[in-house]
């Protein structure tokens, strides 16, 4: 498993293949913004989305980040707002905010382990 970052884009890598990707951008207050989370068709459900965001909080730590918040759309029809939820939720994220088709969520990373 690697992460690589590629332009403003982590790339999420396993056996050779990229498995997903997440775009961001930095905010003031040591902050990180996720614009986008994916794990590509074919390799969901098999756990990478939740190994993929352990990664991602490390990466984010080690470069100095405070707070990662993350606005999320559902893509595909298959996986409810309330999935989603729980799915970020399980991954150490707060609930913060929900409106009719996207949720907002925010994650302390100094209080995450
Ligand atoms: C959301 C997403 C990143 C999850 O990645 P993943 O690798 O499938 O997630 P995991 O395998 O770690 O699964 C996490 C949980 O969500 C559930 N889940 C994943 N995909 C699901 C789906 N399509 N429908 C219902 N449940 C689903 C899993 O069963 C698992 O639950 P469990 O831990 O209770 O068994 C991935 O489904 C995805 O990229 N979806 C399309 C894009 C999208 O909607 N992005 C989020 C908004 S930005």
């Amino acid at each position: 498993m690697e992460l690589l970052e590629i332009e403003d884009k982590l790339v999420y890598q396993k056996d050779g293949h990229f498995v997903g990707h997440i775009d961001y951008h930095e905010e003031e207050d040591s902050s990180v913004y996720i614009n986008y989370f994916q794990i590509y068709k074919e390799y969901q459900t098999f756990g990478l989305g939740s190994e993929m965001l352990k990664e991602m909080i490390s990466y984010f730590r080690e470069n100095g980040f405070k707070t990662i918040k993350l606005e999320a759309i559902p893509m595909e029809s298959s996986m409810s707002i309330t999935t989603l939820i729980s799915f970020y939720m399980k991954n150490g994220f707060d609930y913060m905010f929900r409106g009719t088709n996207y949720l907002k969520l925010d994650l302390n990373i100094e209080s995450f382990r």
